[in-house]
Formats: structure tokens, C-alpha cells, sequence
């Protein structure tokens, strides 16, 4: 039966995706790839690494923090926190296509013991009460159409004192209809691009405080900016680059992302909240 969850997997779903990874590493005379060297496929979010890195640098992440990763992809974010600050992270996709990439990726650069990714939902986590210090979730929001069953979740699986960091796309001031393709859906149908006000008063209504908010809006157009510039200076994409994992239309889905935010009908917005 086909259910919100099967045709998100679905849609995330490219053939022959570590081999294509492959062959863009070695057309970049990488033989053994590095934590870093993956990052240009492996961060499937507005700014990559620099978006990040500018969520987590207002945390405080120790080896000793238990940190898991909501919607974790290919597991990029995970190796980048215990490349970065050594804590132990576990992840988890509902795609078992980037969960398989990801484990194979973390034998490749030894992290295999540090981090643990699973196939499994956000709405319904496959974790103990009470387990982690830090829940972070990159651009998945947009495929949760249920933002009140996930916030009961993040709060259940967060130990007291713990914290949920978010960057999601959600709905700018332009109410207006959004343009599709986009990268996370083909059509309306599996979008659900919420207001910052639907993950506010979801989290309030499971004790999860709001701790600081930022609109990302200037950051992405200038950052795609200078992304399609060099894809044009370039006469086409990199070897190594998000477009792996978008298929055939992957470049129209980005230029109606861009046209979206410009419009004001979406914006990327990082959230951060606080577990009593
Ligand atoms: C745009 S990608 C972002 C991946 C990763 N966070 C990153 O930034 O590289 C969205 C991811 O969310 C996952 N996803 C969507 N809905 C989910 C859900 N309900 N539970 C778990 N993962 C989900 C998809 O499978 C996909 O890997």
C-alpha cells in the first residue's frame, strides 16, 4: 500500500547512487575520500557544509554528547560531527537507499564504529526515551506532514536538558502557490512546507521551549548565486555535487527552489528549542 512514507523513500530513491558517487570521485582523482572530500554530495541542504556548521557552531557539542540525526541522508551531518567534535551520532532515514550508501560511506573513512544510521521514521523513532543530548533534523520538515507527532517524538527521545536544532524550508510571507518540481517532492501532493508559527506552537504544545529562530533568506540567494554562476563559468555541474541525488531533473528543481524564495512563498529557517 502506498502511504506518505513509501513515496517520500521513493522519491529520494536514484539508481546505482554509490557508484555514481564513485565514478564523480575518481574524475576528481580521489582514490580514498576523506570526511571532506564528500561533502559537496553528502550535506543535501541549502549552503551544505556552511549551513552546518552555522547551526552547530551555536550549540555546545563534547565527545561526551549524544547527538541524533532526524532525516539523516547519506549520513554527512553525522560524519561531520564526529569528524568536527568527536560525540557519538546516530541517524536516521526513512530512505533505505541513503542508509545503505551511508553505513557503506562510513567504512570507507573508518567511522563505521561512531556512527550508527538506521531505516526508520521521524514520526515514529526507533529510540529509547530519554537517549540523546542534541536532536538535529536538516531540511526534512518538508516532508513531514504530521509536525506535531515529530516534535512529540524529538521531546520524547531528548534526555532534560537536551536540545532540538532544525533547518528546514518552510512558508515566507507570500502565500501564493509553490512552483514544483523541487527537491524534496515532484509535486504538492508530498510537500508539506509549514510556517516557523506550525513548529512553534507544536513544540510548546510538547514542552520543548523556543531557544533562538533565524531566517536564512539572504544566505541562500546569495549562496545560489554563486552556485549557478559557477555551474555556468563551468559549462555544467561538478563531478561531485547534490545533483546525484535529485535525478533527471534536478537542475529545474533548484532554479524553482531559487524562484520560491525569491518570491517570498518559502525560506530556509534554522529553529533551535530547549528541553526542560
Ligand atoms: C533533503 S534530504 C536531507 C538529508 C540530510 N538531512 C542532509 O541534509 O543531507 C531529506 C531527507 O529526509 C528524509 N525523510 C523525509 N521524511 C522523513 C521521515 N518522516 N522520517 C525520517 N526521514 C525522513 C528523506 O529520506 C531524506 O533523506
Amino acid at each position: 500500500m502506498e502511504t506518505l512514507e513509501t513515496r517520500v523513500a521513493a522519491h529520494y530513491t536514484t539508481q546505482d547512487l554509490l557508484d555514481r558517487i564513485d565514478a564523480a570521485l575518481s574524475e576528481m582523482g580521489v582514490d580514498t575520500a576523506s570526511v571532506d572530500d564528500l561533502k559537496p554530495v553528502d550535506e543535501f541542504h541549502t549552503g551544505g557544509l556552511e549551513s552546518t556548521d552555522a547551526l552547530l557552531s551555536q550549540l555546545e557539542i563534547t565527545p561526551e554528547t549524544k547527538v541524533l540525526d532526524i532525516g539523516c541522508g547519506l549520513g554527512g551531518t553525522a560524519r561531520h560531527v564526529v569528524h568536527r567534535y568527536g560525540a557519538h551520532v546516530t541517524g536516521v532515514d526513512l530512505t533505505p537507499l541513503f542508509v545503505e550508501v551511508g553505513r557503506a560511506l562510513n567504512a570507507r573513512v573508518h567511522l563505521d564504529e561512531a556512527i550508527d544510521l538506521h531505516v526508520g521514521s521521524a514520526t515514529d523513532l526507533p529510540m529509547d526515551d530519554a537517549s540523546f543530548d542534541l536532536v538535529s533534523m536538516f531540511h526534512v520538515g518538508m516532508n513531514i506532514a504530521d509536525k506535531e507527532h515529530l516534535f512529540a517524538e524529538v521531546a520524547r527521545v531528548l534526555k532534560p536538558g537536551g536540545r532540538f536544532a532544525l533547518f528546514d524550508v518552510m512558508r515566507d510571507d507570500n502565500a501564493e502557490d509553490l512552483q514544483f518540481p523541487l527537491p524534496w517532492s515532484e509535486k504538492p501532493e508530498s510537500s508539506f512546507v509549514d510556517p516557523a508559527t506550525v513548529y512553534a506552537d507544536a513544540a510548546e504544545a510538547v514542552g520543548l521551549a523556543l531557544h533562538g529562530q533565524r531566517y536564512r533568506r539572504d544566505f541562500t540567494l546569495s549562496y545560489f548565486a554563486h552556485v549557478f554562476e559557477a555551474i555556468e563559468k563551468a559549462g555544467g555541474p561538478p563531478p561531485l555535487g547534490i545533483h546525484l541525488l535529485m535525478g533527471d531533473t534536478a537542475g529545474e528543481k533548484l532554479k524553482n527552489y531559487v524562484a520560491n524564495v525569491e518570491a517570498h512563498r518559502i525560506a530556509p529557517v534554522e529553529m533551535i528549542f530547549d528541553k526542560p
